[in-house]
C-alpha cells in the first residue's frame, strides 16, 4: 500500500484545497492529511486564519479524499510523521517547490502544480474590507507599531493624528503614511478604527470620541487610570457595537498563552503564587521620571506585571498594597505592589532606576514555572517539579517586537470572529485600572518639582 502525506491550514476551504487533496489521493492507495492548530500557525507568521481548528477539519474530510486526518502542530514535526506512519509520498502545492527537498532521505517528494488564482488569503481580504487604521500618536510605540501592522492581513495604517501638525506630517513622511492631520474630526472620517498612542492620561478622551464616532479601538497600555472610565468606556463599546482592546502585548503572544493553557491544565495544581518583575534603567531626565503627575516605575510597567497576577489569580483580590522607592521628586523608581488573594499571593516589581532579573515565577502545590528573563517576551519556561526529573521546558516564537500579535488579535476582533476569545478581557481591563487609580491615589501630594 503506497501512503501518501500532505499539511496545510486548509483556512476557507477553497478549490486549490479540493484539487489539490483529489490528486495527493491520486499519487497513492492511502491519505493522510495534516491540518495545523492555530497556536501553531501563529508560531509560524499565519495569524490570522478565519475558520477554527474544527471546522478546517470537517471541511477536509468532507472531501472524502483523506483516509485519516491529523493534527499539525510543531515544527519538525513533518519528518516525525513520515517515520510513524511509514508514508511513501510527501506532497504539497507549487507554491513550496524546493523547500522541502531535505525529507527525500525520507521519502519521495512531490510538488503539486497550485491551482490559480485562488488561495485562503484572497478569499479573507475579499470577504472582510481591509481596516484603515488611524493612529494618534506618534511617539516610540506609534513608530513600533507601523511595520508590524504590515504583518497583518486585513489591516493597513491609513491616517496619523497628532495635534501639531508638524510632528503628524514628519511621522508620515517616515512612515509613508498618506493622511496626516491635526484634526480629530478628519481623523474620524478616514478610518474604521484607531490605536491610541498618546500619553497614558490623554487616553480617556481619545477612546470616548473614537468609539462616539463609532470606531474601534486598541489603546496603549495603561489604558485609563481610573475604573470608572474603563467601565464607562467598555459600556460605550458595546452600546456601539465596537472592540475595544488595550494593548498590552503579552498578553496576545504564542507564548505567554501555551504558559496560560499549562496553568490551567492542572499542571502545578493550585496557584498559591505568582511573581512577576520588569525593570527597565531609564536616564533620570526622561518623561517616564520627571512627568509628575504619571510618570513612575508603576504607571510605566505595572500593566506588565499585573497581567499574569490577574490572569493566573483572577480579577478578585482581596487587597492590594503597593512599597516605593522614590527619587528627590517623589517619583516611584522601584514599586512592589502586594496582591492578596483568598488562596494565594501575587507581587508585581517594577523599576525604573533599579535593574533585577525580568522573570515570572507561578507556584503551585504541585510544581511551579519559571519563565525565562524577559518574560513579557516570552520564549521559553520550564514547568519544575520536586522530581527534576519530571521537569519540562518550553520554547515558543516571540517575533520582532511581538506586537503583531495584539493587532492579529484586533483584526480578528473587529472582523466579528474571535470576539468573545478577545485574549485580555474588559474584567481584567477594568481590574487594571482599578490598581491604577489606587496606587496613583496614594502617591499623590507625594511629587512635587524639583
Ligand atoms: N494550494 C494549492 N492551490 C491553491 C492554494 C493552495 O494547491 N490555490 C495547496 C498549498 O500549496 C498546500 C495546500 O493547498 O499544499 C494547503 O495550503 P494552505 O496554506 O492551507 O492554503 P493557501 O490558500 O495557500 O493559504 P494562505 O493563503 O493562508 O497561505
Amino acid at each position: 500500500m503506497k501512503k501518501v502525506i500532505t499539511y496545510g491550514s486548509f483556512d476557507l476551504f477553497h478549490e486549490g484545497h479540493y484539487r489539490l487533496l483529489k490528486r495527493a489521493k491520486a499519487l497513492g492507495d492511502y491519505l493522510i492529511v495534516g491540518v495545523t492548530t492555530e497556536h501553531y500557525d501563529e508560531l509560524r507568521g499565519k495569524m490570522n486564519v478565519v475558520d477554527s481548528l474544527m471546522d478546517r477539519i470537517e471541511n477536509v474530510r468532507k472531501t472524502g479524499f483523506a483516509d485519516e486526518i491529523i493534527i499539525e502542530d510543531h515544527e519538525g514535526q513533518k519528518v516525525e510523521d513520515i517515520i510513524k506512519y511509514g508514508v511513501d509520498i510527501f506532497t504539497v502545492g507549487s507554491d513550496w517547490t524546493g523547500s522541502f527537498d531535505f525529507m527525500k532521505k525520507y521519502c519521495e517528494v512531490v510538488y503539486l502544480e497550485r491551482t490559480r488564482d485562488i488561495s485562503s488569503t484572497m478569499l479573507r481580504s475579499k470577504k472582510y474590507n481591509i481596516i484603515r487604521l488611524g493612529i494618534i500618536g506618534t511617539g516610540r510605540i506609534a513608530a513600533r507599531m507601523v511595520p508590524e501592522v504590515k504583518y497583518i492581513s486585513g489591516i493597513n495604517v491609513d491616517a496619523i493624528y497628532n495635534p501639531h501638525i508638524e510632528s503628524a506630517k514628519r511621522f508620515a513622511e517616515q512612515f509613508e503614511i498618506n493622511r496626516y492631520m491635526d484634526d480629530l474630526e478628519e481623523l474620524y472620517q478616514e478610518i474604521d478604527a484607531v490605536y491610541v498612542a498618546s500619553p497614558h492620561q490623554t487616553h480617556y478622551e481619545y477612546i470616548k470620541t473614537a468609539i462616539g464616532h463609532h470606531k474601534h479601538v486598541l489603546c496603549e497600555k495603561p489604558m485609563v487610570l481610573k475604573k470608572w472610565q474603563a467601565e464607562k468606556l467598555f459600556q460605550m463599546a458595546e452600546d456601539n457595537k465596537v472592540i475595544l482592546m488595550e494593548a498590552i502585548k503579552t498578553a496576545y503572544c504564542p507564548g505567554f498563552n501555551q504558559l496560560l493553557s499549562i496553568v490551567r491544565s492542572g499542571a502545578i495544581g493550585n496557584v498559591c503564587d505568582v511573581e512577576a518583575c520588569f525593570t527597565k534603567l531609564e536616564s533620570p531626565l526622561s518623561r517616564e521620571l520627571t512627568d509628575i503627575s504619571y510618570g513612575g516605575s508603576f504607571t510605566e510597567l505595572g500593566s506588565y506585571t499585573m497581567l499574569p497576577i490577574l490572569k493566573v489569580l483572577g480579577e478578585n483580590y482581596r487587597e492590594v498594597e503597593f512599597k516605593s522607592q522614590r527619587a528627590e521628586n517623589g517619583l516611584d523608581i522601584y514599586t512592589k505592589a502586594y496582591f492578596t488573594y483568598d488562596n494565594g499571593f501575587g507581587t508585581a516589581k517594577n523599576g525604573l532606576g533599579v535593574k533585577s532579573e525580568g522573570q515570572l515565577i507561578i507556584s503551585g502545590t504541585k510544581g511551579y514555572i519559571v519563565v525565562d528573563a524577559p518574560w513579557w517576551k516570552t520564549t521559553s519556561f520550564e514547568v519544575c517539579y520536586e522530581d527534576q526529573s519530571q521537569n519540562e521546558k518550553y520554547f515558543s516564537k516571540f517575533l520582532n517586537d511581538g506586537l503583531r500579535y495584539e493587532i492579529g488579535d484586533f483584526v480578528s476582533g473587529i472582523n466579528g470572529f474571535g470576539e468573545k476569545l478577545l485574549k485580555l478581557t474588559k474584567g481584567e481591563s477594568i481590574a487594571l485600572a482599578e490598581v491604577m487609580e489606587k496606587f496613583l491615589w496614594g502617591r499623590k501630594d507625594r511629587t512635587s518639582s524639583r
